[in-house]
């Protein structure tokens, strides 16, 4: 299915430490942000990519497009406090009215094409799908310390990002989150608070967030396990 797809890319990164922008941290070489982008410029159903980024990291960011020959990026609206509200900024500069949204986050380098084309078909049949893997560890509520319950581990899915949906809902969404003031962690919860059913498609524990020191590692050596099954 063709979509267009969302990166916000104006975060600060304060828990990767690094004192500036995380994606511009390079993976065998690559800024972050291009293993990223790379991923959407490869792919022939997305017709346009649309990057939320920081006024002063604009420059930096074009120049990287053009030394990477990433071709796709259509605007780059600036991003805005939160998160929801650079996602958001990028919606509106897009202003596609049909079609389908693909929001991902720039810090997620490894998400499989093979995840995009099933979330991509799902959203187009129902609207709204996620991306997510199933919960590996025992997972229980705790309060102060103290135990409250045991959660069923068969319900329970990590959530990531790509999330697809069709643009009518997300806008919808987004607009009626404004209006409530309304701050969600992902935009899937924007469209849940609209009793829109949100599918969820399985998808691959490679596709970590490089979020903390630590993930960086786990990239390096995802690159290298992909590598070696190239040759
Ligand atoms: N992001 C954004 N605008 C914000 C905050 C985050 O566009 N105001 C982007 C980040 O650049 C990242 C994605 O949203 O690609 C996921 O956010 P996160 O992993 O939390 O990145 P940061 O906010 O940069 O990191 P931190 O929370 O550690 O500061
Ligand atoms: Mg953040």
């Amino acid at each position: 299915m063709k979509y267009i797809v969302v990166l916000p890319a104006a975060g600060s990164g304060k828990r990767m430490k690094a004192g500036h922008n995380k994606l511009f941290l390079t993976l065998r070489g690559k800024p972050i942000l291009i293993h990223t982008l790379d991923v959407f410029e490869q792919d022939p159903n997305c017709m346009a990519i649309w990057l939320a980024v920081k006024p002063e990291e604009r420059t930096i960011i074009q120049n990287m497009l053009q030394n990477y020959h990433i071709t796709k990026v259509k605007g780059m609206p600036a991003g805005g406090d939160e998160r929801q509200h650079s996602v958001y900024a990028c919606v509106l500069a897009a202003d596609a009215t049909t079609g389908l949204i693909l929001v991902h986050d720039a810090a997620r380098p490894f998400i499989e094409p093979s995840v995009i084309t099933k979330l991509t078909l799902r959203a187009y049949e129902t609207g709204a799908a996620i991306a997510g893997v199933k919960a590996k560890d025992t997972m229980k509520r705790v309060r102060n310390h103290i135990i409250e319950e045991t959660i069923d581990r068969e319900q329970l899915w990590m959530i990531q990002t790509p999330q697809a949906f069709r643009a009518s809902i997300l806008i919808k969404a987004q607009q009626q989150a404004a209006r409530d003031g309304f701050l969600g962690t992902d935009e899937s919860m924007l469209v849940e608070r609209l009793n829109i059913a949100v599918h969820v498609v399985e998808s691959t524990y490679d596709n970590v967030k490089m979020t903390t020191q630590e993930d960086l590692l786990i990239g390096e050596a995802i690159l290298q396990k992909r590598q070696q099954e190239e040759n």
